[in-house]
């Protein structure tokens, strides 16, 4: 009855679910397994410090500060969502009327998507090549025939792990009059960026988070970096209070503590590279090039696979049947130990005795 009353937009929506799976090793939602948890004690000591009944800084004074200062930008030209997933729903907010058309890869990062489709707007999906490759002809072509108002590029993508060469990017914004926004958010796995772009292209806006590389997922802290024109037009739909103190002091603490990250960033490159490498000695299972902490990889029984870690306390993301992503699975990158302990499961379950143990040797050296 009361799903009459529903936007007609959302009548047909499906929303994005994640698995709440506990007590398993999570290798699904593209996390840092090695986490925060080494800076619990500074965390705690900053959390306490909090005045919680107060509403926090609503601009993130403090913390947009330090990340200004850290990625040599002005402190206008950068703003802080609730995870980048909240700037996303921002920048359609902004430019998206009913009707009005984003255009971007597939598959990518479902978010565009379905934050477009609440908003309203159409979404025109380029889809990659057969090896998952940006389709760059493909690309422009849509962008001039459909004229849209948000171009979306993942770079590296999410789920393939594949990226955009800077020319082409620099051609995309070039070609097309709507605002180009490059999400960065597995950045730090591969190091090129187009952030640097944000000062000669006002309709550019470069995404990041902290969920990633800097092991925050839990705390919602995404931030953009655009012309001050563009990110005074985009600030115009920020909810006010839209990061809590708490998540602002846990991001300040975790800024404080980059080096750290640093290392940990260097050691997921490294264990990715090894996944990399032992998975590609399977015959059965392709493996695609990844630049982001994460692997897609294909194999022709992927439910039984999928289920099969399941059933070892492994969870790994599954796509479901059909589409370009038939028979994918998406393995985000864990920690040395936890990858040892998933080769050693992939190793019993494709006859490889002792893959496992000969592996844990070889992670000692690493971690
Ligand atoms: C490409 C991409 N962009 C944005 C996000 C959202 O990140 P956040 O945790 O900052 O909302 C994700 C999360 O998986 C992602 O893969």
């Amino acid at each position: 009855m009361m799903e009459n009353l529903l936007k007609n937009s959302i009548k047909t929506l499906i929303p994005y679910t994640p698995k709440e799976i506990t007590n398993v090793i999570r290798l699904d939602a593209n996390e840092n397994n090695y986490g925060s948890r080494l800076l619990n004690q500074k965390l705690t000591k900053a959390l306490m410090e909090v005045n919680i009944n107060q509403y926090p800084d609503t601009d993130c004074t403090q913390l947009r500060g330090m990340l200004a200062k850290g990625l040599m930008v002005s402190e206008e030209e950068l703003l802080i969502g609730c995870g980048s997933d909240q700037l996303i729903v921002m920048l359609l907010n902004a430019f998206i009327d009913k009707g009005d058309k984003i255009v971007t890869s597939s598959p990518t990062f479902s978010m565009y998507k379905i934050s477009n489709q609440i908003a309203g707007g159409e979404t025109i999906e380029v889809p990659l090549s057969q090896d998952f490759e940006f389709d760059y002809y493909a690309f422009i072509k849509a962008i001039k025939k459909e004229n849209p108002k948000l171009v979306f590029i993942t770079n590296p993508n999410n789920p393939t792990g594949g990226v955009i060469p800077r020319e082409q990017i620099i051609k995309i914004i070039e070609h097309s009059n709507a605002i180009v926004v490059v999400d960065e958010a597995y950045h730090e796995f591969y190091k090129e960026s187009v952030m640097d772009l944000t000062s000669y292209y006002p309709n550019l806006v470069v995404l990041r988070t902290l969920s990633k590389a800097y092991g925050l997922a839990g705390a919602r802290i995404g931030y953009s970096v655009a012309s001050k024109e563009l990110t005074g037009l985009i600030k115009r739909v920020k909810p006010p209070y839209n990061v809590s103190s708490l998540d602002q002091a846990a991001a300040r603490v975790c800024l404080d503590n980059k080096p750290l990250f640093d290392g940990i960033i260097e050691e997921i490159i490294l264990q990715r590279e090894r996944l990399t490498k032992e998975l590609s000695k399977l015959e059965a299972v392709k493996v695609y090039k990844s630049f982001g902490n994460f692997l897609l990889v294909r194999y022709g029984k992927a439910t039984e696979l999928y289920n099969y870690l399941l059933e070892k306390g492994i969870v790994i993301r599954y796509f479901g049947g059909g589409g370009a992503l038939e028979n994918c699975l998406r393995i985000s990158i864990g920690t040395a130990e936890e990858n040892t302990i998933l080769l050693g499961v992939l190793g019993d379950y494709f006859g490889i005795e002792n893959k496992g143990a000969s592996l844990k040797q070889a992670v000692n050296c690493v971690i």
